[in-house]
């Protein structure tokens, strides 16, 4: 049944990940993550990732926007515009703080029942993703992350864990966010962020990676079979970054070289949905002579635990051109990438294509045909805050509405099963990639800038109301 384009009950909400706006990273028994061995980077300059807490560093995750002591506040805010659900991560270090401990940390789990009972007071349904950036920094350490297949082990002792505690309070999961980004095995920041690994030799970079992403992806699925058997309605699902890729011309060149590019980054929710390796991947692997380690156990597992839904999160697409690369050599998506002439860019120079999001609404329907939820869009943009209070961010209310407006003509035109939209950042937070406050997604505005000064105070943004009317309209008003 739709209603304007949208269906009844539509999960129109936000989304943001734990370690870019809860802060208190050493309360109620949290251990340190990769996130807060991270440092401020800023636009086009990367973050570090230290060895460990370093003294006169800034790491913006510490304290992020104090949502840790301000949910009720925030969350009575999302009320106000109206959300039906709010997706976060759970913080692993909460749960086990070292990731390896045998006994789950009570104040970390008690946090989040009393976030989730503020969700519910509201009618919000929470939105949970496992592991959003967020590994335990000793795991990191000490096993190489998912690198070691030990981490399997740790990671379902986590999930197991929070599906027993939430098990009447979250319906909606998500077992790891955009597991496909480490598609761009060369960089650092993705790598250690999705498996925990910090990169040492370009030699087996890419090696590794698909050692370390089988590993993932056994545990996704042994996860979904867990998840399962706590509570079969249960709905858990798989999070990639979508990203289609465009050829640079009409040259069959950058034709077939598109396709390769997008089969080495598709190939992670190809698992995920199939419960088996796709060919082309199956080939590549062994064309390269890395023979990770997959067991005929491992496959079993993999069909046994597919997803009940595709949640993606996005932002841009990609233009390719066989002039960097031909579609036979090609082994990192990243490396082929070329400006698209005919898209402007946002601040941070991310191509903004509304299109892009229909296209990917139809590709992944046609792919894996199961119901799609967005779980991330948005614009990363500088804000003003003027005297009287006020953020006139009209920028943000076009490009939401852009990408909405596409959206619908995929559910009403395309016949797209869709469960929700949760925009990303919906409350301004820490960027993942650059550690910047100034990188500002939310309709609510926090008065904190890159250097960590400010009063934490909220303000609520003109997009703020405008999304609140377009959640009262069911998405007739856009
Ligand atoms: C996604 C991540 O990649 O994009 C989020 O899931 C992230 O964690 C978001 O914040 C936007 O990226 P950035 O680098 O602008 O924060």
């Amino acid at each position: 049944m739709t209603e304007n384009g949208f269906p009844k009950g539509f999960l129109w909400g936000g989304a943001v990940a734990a370690h870019q706006l809860e802060g208190a990273w050493q309360e109620g028994g949290k251990g340190v993550s990769i996130a807060d061995v991270m440092t401020a980077g800023s636009n086009g300059v990367e973050r570090k990732i230290t060895d460990g807490v370093v003294a006169g560093e800034n790491y913006p995750n510490h304290e992020a926007i104090d949502f840790y002591h301000r949910y009720k506040d925030d969350i009575k805010l999302f009320a106000e515009m109206g959300f039906k659900s709010f997706r976060t991560s759970i913080a692993w270090t909460r749960i086990f703080p070292n990731g390896d401990d045998q006994k789950a940390n009570e104040a970390g789990l008690s946090f989040y029942d009393d976030l989730f009972d503020e969700c519910l007071k509201y009618g919000i349904e929470p939105v949970v993703t496992l592991s959003h950036f967020e590994m335990p920094f000793h795991l990191v350490k000490e096993y190489n992350g998912f690198a070691n297949r030990k981490t399997i082990d740790f990671y379902l002792r986590f999930a197991k864990t929070v599906f027993k505690r939430y098990k009447n309070k979250v319906r909606y999961w998500m077992t790891f966010n955009e597991i496909d980004n480490q598609s761009d095995f060369n960089n650092q920041f993705l790598m250690a962020t999705n498996s925990g690994i910090l990169l040492t030799d370009p030699e087996s970079n890419e090696r590794n990676m698909y050692q370390a992403a089988h590993y993932e992806l056994v545990a996704s699925a042994l996860a979904v079979k867990e998840g399962k058997k706590i509570n079969p309605d249960f709905k858990i699902g798989a999070m990639i970054n979508y990203t289609p890729i465009y050829p640079a011309s009409s040259d069959p060149a950058d034709i077939l070289l598109a396709q390769k590019a997008a089969q080495k980054r598709n190939w992670f929710s190809d698992v995920q949905a199939w419960g088996e390796y796709p060919k082309a991947i199956e080939s590549y692997i062994e064309r390269k002579g890395f023979r990770p380690d997959i067991t005929a156990e491992d496959r079993v597992v993999l069909k046994e635990g597919t997803v009940d839904y595709i949640g993606f999160s996005y932002y841009q697409s990609a233009t390719v051109s066989a002039k960097k690369n031909d579609a036979d050599n090609i082994s990192d998506p990243a490396e082929v990438i070329v400006k698209n002439p005919d898209l402007k860019e946002s601040q941070w120079g991310w191509p903004i294509d509304p299109s892009g999001l229909r296209l990917g609404l139809n590709t992944l329907t046609d792919r894996y045909h199961l119901p799609l939820f967005i779980v991330e869009n948005g614009l990363g943009a500088k804000d003003d805050l003027t005297d009287d209070k006020k953020i006139h961010d009209q920028y943000r209310i076009d490009y939401l509405k852009a990408h909405l407006q596409a959206v619908k003509k995929a559910i009403e035109l395309d016949g797209v099963d869709l469960i929700g939209y949760t925009s990303w950042g919906c409350i301004d937070l820490v960027s993942a990639g650059t550690g910047q406050m100034s990188k500002r997604y939310g309709f609510i505005y926090v008065d904190k800038n890159d250097d960590g000064s400010g009063s934490l105070n909220r303000y609520k943004k003109d997009s703020f109301y405008w999304y609140q009317k377009v959640i009262q309209t069911n998405g007739a008003e856009l």
